[in-house]
């Protein structure tokens, strides 16, 4: 199949679509003719305490400022429950699927809603009110999800920080923000291994004084310390806890959650969101890029840590009133079949994936998928990094038995949502292509002096004008998030990524152009994993650079200088490796680590990671110009003890 191959909407399928071509064509028209109507209609999908009657207030110059709906008031949690309590109160609102294949457990809306009121009153019986921080340090359990609303109803800003994370980064997460609650598990699950979560937690709070409580999920029933006066068992306070909690009025551009995410420079960025455009968004782009409809199971394997866990689900699901699945586990064990058995046995008819786990499946061939009939799915979902086209067709023939629709979904944690992605009976897909902007989402190539491209071209992903879901700011950093989004290209939003467009107007985004890399899905900044290397008492100086990797999309490739004097021995190499993990986490683990006498500069002493990116992919016939280096004759040292 060519590169750009058509795979047309099958009428058949497309029957009773939310969203069918035609319609598609109407939206774009209108959310450009008619912003301020079409999203005032859109705002209706959730539950206003006090409707907006201000629609959009956007600005990317100057100051730069976003605000939706902004005289409008809401909260998210009865958006997410109280509201559907009447109609489908005993609908089940999440199903866990844990890491053991024997464990799962089914909640209901009411149940949920209740249990959202409990933690939220224990919470308020600890002090916390509206626009106090919240880190959450959990596992893929269901606490982690009624955690994030119980924040939501008392107006109090979650973040949540990835398992996976260390001591060191859920502190530096937690210093940050300021956070007077720590709400964690005693451990977690994964792949039939146990995550330490308080242990690291405690680890972590030695350097966060702002911390007053910690509750505490007993989940494995691991033992594990817990501190007088600070530390809460969860199921003890929400025992006593009032299963009533009236929901904090919000104002619609009051914090939603802060996340913290990486960027080419410094530490990680808090990214805040707001409470009416983040929802509306989660809601509108959930219902139609998956076509969700009434009773149907969706499933988004991403954790929680991650956005994209945030939208698809918890608010974006639990907004439109479905059944939202959430895994405990990792797609390959106990057997590399784990996914489609969980397909069958809940009767998922959305699947949301990344291309990374795609890929490792594919390395198994078809035998682990044709197992199981996979016959309750309808739509195919790729999210996180750019998915080739050979794992695009993989996922569409032997997983959607080139039957169902693939959507591949391009966004940001910036974006709150999906920006870019077909509409599943909308839009015809090309493999390895996002294809085209959602309505109300303007993107735009251009060169590096800003111009915009038109046609058929490449370029920098840029979007013209705002859309509900956008981040607001960085949290207490509103310098930096001018500086970081709106400076290299005055006016626009920068993605930060490069892309495509083809002559149906197609995007194909082809990856980050700053010093950001997407290691399997997951963001980092080649800068903290360098700051990470140079804090190792024998390491002098470290460049980090991404490199093509099969199954990851990128790996981690870092140049080390040794202090002088140090031998660069393979128990070094394995130490400074270990030495990652523990100060990041276990995702930020390199590659692969070459010894570098000295590193390509400019004579202004500049790093040119253009050519160590070229001497880590292998492609040294291309270096292009190195006549600006310092001392030109370092290339060729790298070149010959490029590793791997
Ligand atoms: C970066 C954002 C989107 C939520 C999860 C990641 C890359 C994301 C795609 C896609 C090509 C993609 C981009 C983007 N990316 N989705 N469908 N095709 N690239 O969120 O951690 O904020 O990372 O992921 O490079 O900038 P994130």
């Amino acid at each position: 199949m060519p590169d750009d191959a058509l795979i047309t909407v099958k009428p058949e399928l497309a029957q009773g679509a939310k969203v069918d071509a035609a319609r598609y064509r109407t939206m774009m028209a209108e959310a450009l003719r008619d912003p301020e109507g079409f999203w005032r209609e859109e705002a209706k999908r959730v539950a206003w305490m006090t409707p907006p009657t201000k629609i959009k207030n956007t600005s990317f110059t100057g100051d730069v400022s976003i605000k939706w709906f902004e005289d409008g008031v809401l909260n998210a949690s009865v958006s997410c429950l109280d509201r559907h309590l009447e109609s489908r109160g005993d609908q089940v609102a999440i199903i866990w699927e844990g890491d053991d294949p024997e464990t799962d457990a089914k909640v209901t809306y009411r149940d949920l809603h209740e249990r959202v009121c409990r933690l939220a009153s224990a919470m308020k019986g600890l002090g916390v009110k509206k626009g106090d921080r919240v880190t959450l340090y959990l596992p893929m359990i269901v606490e982690a999800a009624v955690a994030m609303l119980a924040c939501a109803r008392l107006g109090a800003v979650h973040s949540v920080v990835f398992g996976g994370f260390s001591p060191d980064s859920l502190a530096s997460r937690i210093e940050d923000c300021e956070s007077t609650l720590l709400i964690t598990a005693d451990e977690g699950r994964r792949g039939g291994r146990k995550v330490p979560l308080k242990t690291n937690a405690d680890e972590a709070l030695k350097s966060c004084p702002t911390v007053q409580n910690v509750i505490v999920v007993r989940n494995t029933g691991g033992e594990v310390p817990m501190q007088a006066g600070r530390d809460h068992w969860y199921h003890e306070l929400c025992a006593q806890a009032s299963p009533q909690c009236e929901p904090e009025p919000m104002n619609a551009e009051d914090p939603l959650f802060i996340l913290y995410t990486s960027g080419s420079t410094g530490k990680p960025k808090g990214v805040l969101h707001t409470t009416g455009g983040y929802l509306v968004w989660a809601g509108f782009t959930h219902e139609l890029v998956f076509d969700y409809r009434p009773g149907e199971v969706f499933w988004c394997t991403a954790d929680v840590g991650w956005v994209t866990g945030h939208t698809y689900i918890v608010y974006g699901p639990l907004a439109n009133g479905a059944t939202t699945l959430m895994f405990e586990g990792v797609p390959n064990w106990p057997g590399i079949d784990r996914c489609w058995q969980v397909v069958d046995k809940h009767q998922v008819n959305i699947f949301y994936t990344a291309p990374t786990a795609i890929r490792s499946l594919m390395r198994e061939g078809e035998a682990p998928v044709r197992k199981w009939s996979r016959k309750s799915l309808r739509i195919l979902g790729s999210v996180g990094e750019p998915i080739n086209p050979e794992a695009w067709l993989w996922y569409y023939r032997t997983v959607g038995e080139s039957r169902l629709p693939v959507v591949d979904t391009w966004w940001q944690t910036e974006t709150g949502g999906i920006l870019i992605s077909p509409l599943p009976f909308a839009v015809d897909q090309k493999p390895g292509s996002a294809t085209l902007p959602l309505p109300g989402v303007q993107p735009a190539l251009v060169d590096n002096e800003g111009n915009i491209l038109e046609s058929a071209t490449e370029g920098n992903l840029v979007i013209l004008d705002s859309w509900p879901g956008q981040m607001r700011t960085v949290f207490r950093d509103h310098e930096r998030f001018i500086q970081t989004y709106f400076s290299t290209f005055p006016g626009r939003y920068f993605t930060g990524d490069g892309a495509r467009r083809d002559a149906d107007g197609y995007y194909w985004i082809t990856g980050r152009v700053d010093d950001v890399l997407n290691v399997s899905g997951h963001r980092m900044g080649t800068a903290e994993i360098e700051s990470a290397l140079v804090a190792h008492p024998k390491v002098a100086e470290a460049a980090v650079v991404g490199m093509p990797h099969a199954l990851k999309g990128q790996g981690i490739y870092c140049y080390v200088t040794l202090k002088s004097g140090e031998e660069p021995t393979e128990a070094l190499r394995k130490e400074l490796v270990a030495w990652v993990r523990k100060e990041i986490g276990p995702i930020a683990a390199p590659d692969a680590i070459q010894w570098a006498p000295g590193l390509p500069k400019t004579r202004s002493g500049k790093i040119m990671r253009r050519i160590l990116r070229k001497i880590a992919a292998n492609e040294t016939d291309s270096l292009g110009d190195t006549s600006t280096l310092a001392d030109p004759t370092v290339v060729q040292d790298l070149i010959s003890n490029r590793v791997g």
